[in-house]
C-alpha cells in the first residue's frame, strides 16, 4: 500500500490518485475537513491534499509539512518559486523535487486563492513532537541567533520575509535547516530570502545545536491557536 501511494506521489498527483482517500488509508491519518467549493478547494483536493493531508496538518511519509501556520505571504511566495524553479529545483532536493512537480501546472492566478484558502480555511495543525533536545539550551540560541528575523514567538515576520517556524512539523524544521546547509535549499540566484538562511545555517552545525533549538521552537504555540 505504502508504495502504491509513494509511487503516486511521484507521478505528482496530477492524476487524482487517492481523490476518494482510499490508496492513502495507509499512511494519512483521517483528517476530516469540509471545504467551500471553490476552485481553491478543488485543487486543494485534487492536488495537495494527498501529500499535505486533507487538513494541511502534514505527512511525513512524503516529507509534506504542516501549512496552516504560514502567513499567505510567505505561501505564495513559495509557490511561486516551486512553480518557476526557484525552488525544488537543485539537484539533491528530493524533497523539493516532489513539490515542484506537483504543482508545475499551477496558473499565477491560482496561487492567491490557495494561500488564503490554507490560511483561513485549514484548522491550525498541531504537530506531533518527534525530536528530543535540551530547549532550554536551544532557548538561548534562538533568541540570539533566530528571533530577530523570525520573532520572539516563532511567528515569523512578512516585513522580512520570514516564515512562522511555531507550528511547523519538528523534522520539517530540521530537514530545511540541513537543506539550507547542503545548499541544496536557498542557492539559487533568484532567491534573496533562502540565501540568508544558507549564510546563517553553519552557525549550528555543531553536535546537537540544531536539535535543541528545535526543541525550544516546537514547545512554542503556533500562530491561530486551535
Ligand atoms: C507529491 C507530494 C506533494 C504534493 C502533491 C504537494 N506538495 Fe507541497 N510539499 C511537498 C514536499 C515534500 C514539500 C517540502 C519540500 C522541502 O522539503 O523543501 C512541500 C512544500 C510545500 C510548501 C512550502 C512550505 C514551507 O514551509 O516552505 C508549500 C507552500 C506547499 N508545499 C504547498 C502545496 C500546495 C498548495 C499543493 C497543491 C497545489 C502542494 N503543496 C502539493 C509535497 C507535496
Ligand atoms: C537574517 C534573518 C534570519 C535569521 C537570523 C534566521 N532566519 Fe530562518 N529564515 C529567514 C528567511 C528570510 C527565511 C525564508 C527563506 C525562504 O524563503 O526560503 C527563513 C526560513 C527558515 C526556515 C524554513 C521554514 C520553512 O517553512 O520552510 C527554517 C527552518 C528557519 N528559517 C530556521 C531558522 C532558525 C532555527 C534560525 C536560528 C538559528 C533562523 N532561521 C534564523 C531568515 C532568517
Amino acid at each position: 500500500m505504502r508504495h502504491l501511494a509513494t509511487l503516486c506521489a511521484l507521478l505528482g498527483l496530477l492524476i487524482s490518485c487517492g481523490g476518494d482517500g482510499t490508496l492513502f488509508s495507509a499512511t494519512s491519518r483521517a483528517m476530516t475537513v469540509s471545504l467551500s467549493g471553490s476552485p481553491s478547494a478543488k485543487i486543494w483536493r485534487g492536488q495537495c491534499s494527498a501529500c499535505h493531508g486533507a487538513a494541511g496538518e502534514g505527512n511525513r511519509a512524503f516529507g509534506a509539512p504542516a501549512l496552516t501556520q504560514l502567513s499567505t505571504d510567505y505561501l505564495a511566495r513559495q509557490l511561486r518559486h516551486f512553480v518557476g524553479g526557484v525552488r525544488g529545483a537543485h539537484s539533491g532536493d528530493d524533497a523539493g523535487k516532489r513539490m515542484a512537480l506537483s504543482v508545475a501546472n499551477l496558473n499565477e492566478a491560482d496561487i492567491p486563492g490557495l494561500a488564503a484558502l490554507i490560511t483561513t480555511e485549514l484548522p491550525p495543525a498541531q504537530p506531533a513532537i518527534t525530536i528530543t533536545g535540551n530547549a532550554a539550551r536551544g532557548e538561548d540560541y534562538y533568541v540570539n541567533i533566530c528571533s530577530a528575523c523570525h520573532s520572539g514567538n516563532g511567528q515569523g515576520n512578512d516585513a522580512l520575509g520570514t516564515p512562522a517556524l511555531a507550528g511547523l512539523n519538528d523534522w520539517y524544521l530540521k530537514s530545511s535547516y540541513q537543506s539550507y546547509l547542503d545548499g541544496i535549499r536557498g542557492t539559487h540566484p533568484d532567491d534573496f530570502y533562502g540565501a540568508q538562511m544558507v549564510r546563517l545555517a553553519p552557525a549550528l552545525a555543531k553536535g546537537d545545536d540544531i536539535n535543541d533549538v528545535i526543541a525550544f521552537i516546537a514547545s512554542l504555540p503556533p500562530r491561530r491557536a486551535p
